[in-house]
């Protein structure tokens, strides 16, 4: 079957993780018989760029007529370093995420058996890790109104906003995936300070009654950012609002060993978007040094959740494995002996065609 992709590399290493995804993903599709069609579309600082847009209706469309959305990177120091700039690459995110309903983020961060040596954490503590985050992407902090200053510039002010519906549509997924798994959901919140927090324990609580194989625990997010490195085992799935999702997932990249290897998956009302957890990395873009396990990930994540190709999706994954065990590996990994971007990415690539026979 043909599957019609977006791809968006947008900026920093963004477009070289993504041309070593797009690889994987074509010698996969020769190997299983399944073709890969994709269109490019810009996104961010690039986007800004070209047509002072950081999400262009151009590129909104291409999404909207695409089976999936593999998206690289946003963001540039130029933008970071000035506070009064009015337009942002960051905002071609956001938009993308609401315009395109992207609700859910999913990251998983699982410790690859044999390789708990690379974290920075203890062996002991990392190995076996095995949790799916769940972050709510278009709610929150991140969209409330009102936002801004006061007149006389002297305050600001975001607002935090949820409704039950966006709880109940986020919880239900972390339930869906719980009950595949090891049957325990962790609600994160801050339920003894947050108006938000206490609606979303109130939802969060009659959703799990209608999986009744499901244990519902709650963790109040101080306490979870302790947890998930003191005792990363004890979790399977997590929910957890926009910002404080936005902060455990990258706290919990830590576990795997480097925030290079996390993919993720934006779970839309339509199409869903793929893309590393990792950001444009600008220090290291164009030097062909990135790691581009996070966008290959990110792709076997569309082939299984948004194609169904399961088998297909676990080939890039044992692909990935083993690379990584032969190290293979980029210079986040090895300090001895790393390898390029492209190189391991053709690594990947052989990795896939010796897999499939
Ligand atoms: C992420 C990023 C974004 C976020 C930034 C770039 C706006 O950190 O995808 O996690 O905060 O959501
Ligand atoms: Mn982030």
């Amino acid at each position: 079957m043909n599957y019609k992709i977006a791809l968006l590399p947008g900026d920093g290493i963004g477009p070289e993780v993504i041309e070593q995804a797009v690889r994987v993903l074509n010698v996969t599709g020769e190997v299983t018989g399944h073709t890969f069609s994709f269109t490019e579309g810009m996104v961010g600082a690039v986007a800004i760029d070209h047509t002072g847009n950081p999400f262009p209706d151009e590129t909104l469309h291409l999404c909207r007529r695409s089976d999936a959305i593999l998206f690289g990177a946003i963001g540039h120091p130029r933008y970071d370093n000035d506070p009064s700039a009015k337009v942002r690459p960051e905002q071609g995110l956001l938009r993308m995420r609401s315009e395109l309903g992207l609700y859910a983020n999913v990251r998983p961060v699982k410790s690859i058996p044999g390789m708990a040596g690379i974290s920075p954490l203890k062996e002991e503590i990392v190995a076996g890790t095995d949790i799916v985050m769940i972050r709510e992407l278009t709610g929150g902090i991140y969209f409330g109104k009102p936002r801004g200053r006061s007149e006389d510039g002297l305050t600001a002010f975001d607002t935090c906003t949820y409704s039950r519906y966006e709880v109940e549509r986020v919880v239900h997924l972390g339930c869906r995936y719980a009950v595949q798994r090891r049957k325990k959901v962790t609600v994160v919140d801050k339920a003894n300070v947050l108006a938000t927090s206490r609606l979303w324990r109130e939802t969060a609580k009659e959703i799990v009654a209608e999986y009744p194989e499901i244990e519902m625990e709650f963790m109040f997010v101080d306490n979870a950012a302790m947890q998930i490195i003191r005792n990363p085992s004890a979790f399977d799935v997590i929910v957890t609002e926009n910002m404080f999702g936005d902060i455990l997932s990258d706290e919990a990249s830590v576990i795997t060993g480097s925030l290079g290897m996390l993919p993720s998956a934006s779970i839309g009302l339509s199409a869903s978007l793929y893309e590393p957890i990792h950001g444009s990395f600008p220090q290291a873009a164009g030097k062909n040094t990135a790691n581009p396990v996070g966008t290959i990930l990110s792709a076997a994540m569309m082939l299984e959740l948004s194609f169904g190709l399961v088998k297909e999706a676990g080939l890039i994954t044992r692909a990935v494995e083993e690379t990584i065990r032969e190290g293979v590996v980029t210079p986040d990994l090895s300090h001895d002996n790393p390898v390029t971007t492209t190189a391991m990415g053709q690594r990947i690539c052989e990795q896939v065609k010796a897999l499939s026979r």
